[in-house]
């Protein structure tokens, strides 16, 4: 491709961004496709010969984006609603073009020293002790893998060369997100050896509970290894009591884990850093700038207290990898089991200087602004209920009937396509999770979809028609 090819190719793309941002409200949140017809219209051989960037880009317009799932829409609901922004877009095509690997300092100097220094401007945003070492990895899936993993190793430091010894034991709530458990048997604890914690009557961990489920572990010889405590749990958004389990963590020695992945950036407004009150003790915390930070995905912070622990779990020196400078930078491969690493710090640089604090914090506060309206006008109705507190912007509610008409009534808004709502259960109820972080979101929004909602929710009552969808699976 010459570079006037590229040129043109490259400002037709825009264009379409462009376009897309601008019209996105007039299209459907979720697609209207069965499983296979995507692949069902695209040749099932590889070219053989090439193909014009036009007519590549004609299959994507027509055949790949209406079956799209449209996560930057600002009436997707579901899970969590996340943005990818313009600079953060921008940034992500600069990252393609230069194409560098962070893998080592000297693998790309300005990559690793551009991660360093972001971090730190994020860790300032966040209130967060300086002692805090930033590393960004693709997800906050790997990211509390590695965590555990530096818990591992710093209950267990034979572990690397003699493999884990047993009665390793840790420590989530019933409510922490699956990836915790997943990096646990990942890294061999074994299911056995997680324990899930009860909550309160607000989804929260209970400390009390915590401290005696250990003392038991202790008594029956096991080891304490490592606890999660999560600042936005997954279902409803729940703040477990940092603190308190901080404390616990320290009488025990055991590592503390914060998993803020959605609610962290919610601690740069001046009046949510409560939040993260008592995170400062934790040995490691995640937040995910790719959830509520305006960056696309992918892009998770891990910041940790004890670096050379995290070093000393995942690095593994080859002869090629060495160079010169090593005693005197931070080469990132170091701390993880990546090597080659994306230049993702870009993107979250692009970001934190195009909105500047102020203008991230409007943009936080503008969800918590809709989700506490929606929150309150959901309390006040006669139809239907809060099903937990909405500290964040998740409101999760029930139309005041069964199970049944409440599932329909989720599945009949997103066949709608108007808007993309998921759901949890709490108490063994089957509950809608109605999630606000897009950019974009107003309350006009906000209006119409609960116009739909109040609207189908009368329908539903009525028995679902038997050809219809049956419950997405999530
Ligand atoms: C609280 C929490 N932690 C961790 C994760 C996993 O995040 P990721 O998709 O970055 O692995 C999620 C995903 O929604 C989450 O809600």
């Amino acid at each position: 491709m010459t570079p006037d090819e590229f040129r043109k190719a490259a400002y037709q793309h825009v264009d379409w961004i462009a376009d897309y941002f601008e019209h996105v409200r007039d299209f459907r949140v979720l697609p209207e496709v069965t499983p296979g017809d995507v692949a069902a219209s695209l040749p099932s051989w590889a070219p053989e010969s090439p193909e014009p960037i036009a007519e590549i880009f004609s299959d994507f317009e027509n055949k790949v984006f209406p079956a799209l799932t449209l996560w930057n829409h600002p009436r997707f609901f579901a899970w969590f609603s996340v943005s990818s922004s313009p600079p953060g877009i921008l940034a992500e095509i600069l990252a393609a073009a230069v194409n560098v690997n962070a893998m080592l300092w000297k693998s790309s100097p300005a990559a690793t020293e551009l991660e360093q220094v972001t971090l730190s401007w994020l860790r300032q945003w966040l209130e967060l002790d300086q002692r805090f070492f930033g590393i960004i990895y693709d997800t906050a899936s790997v990211g509390v893998l590695q965590a555990i993993g530096a818990a591992r190793e710093w209950k267990d430091p034979e572990c690397r060369t003699k493999g884990m010894k047993p009665g390793l034991t840790v420590y989530l709530s019933e409510h922490t997100h699956s990836s915790s458990e997943k990096a646990a048997i990942t890294l061999g604890f074994g299911q056995q050896n997680v324990r899930k914690i009860g909550v309160d009557a607000d989804f929260r961990m209970r400390p009390e509970l915590l401290e005696a489920v250990i003392r038991q572990d202790i008594d029956v010889g096991r080891t304490p290894c490592c606890i999660v405590a999560t600042v936005g749990t997954t279902s409803t958004t729940s703040i477990d009591p940092v603190e308190e389990i901080a404390a616990i963590a320290e009488r025990h020695a055991c590592w503390l884990h914060v998993d803020a992945a959605y609610g962290g950036p919610a601690a740069i407004v001046p009046e949510m850093r409560y939040i993260l009150k008592g995170a400062e003790r934790a040995h490691s915390l995640i937040l995910n700038p790719h959830k509520w930070l305006y960056v696309p995905i992918d892009c998770s912070v891990l910041y940790t207290r004890e670096p050379e622990i995290l070093k000393r779990a995942s690095s593994l020196s080859a002869e090629y990898l060495r160079t010169a400078q090593d005693d005197d930078v931070v080469n990132y491969n170091d701390y993880g089991v990546q090597l080659g690493r994306r230049f993702r710090a870009l993107k979250l640089w692009y970001v934190m200087r195009y909105y500047g604090r102020d203008g991230i914090v409007a943009l936080l506060r503008q969800s918590l602004g809709l989700a506490r309206n929606l929150a309150a006008r959901i309390r006040d109705s006669r139809d239907f209920a809060l099903c937990a507190p909405a500290p964040l912007s998740l409101v999760c509610f029930r139309y005041k009937g069964s199970d049944e008409e409440n599932r329909r009534l989720m599945n009949r808004v997103n066949e709608s396509g108007h808007a993309f709502l998921s759901h949890t259960v709490l108490h063994g109820q089957f509950v809608i999770r109605w999630a606000i972080g897009n950019m974009q979101t107003r309350q006009s929004d906000i209006d119409s979809t609960w116009d739909l909602i109040c609207r189908l929710a009368s329908e539903a009552a009525a028995p679902e028609d038997a050809t219809k969808e049956p419950a997405l699976r999530q």
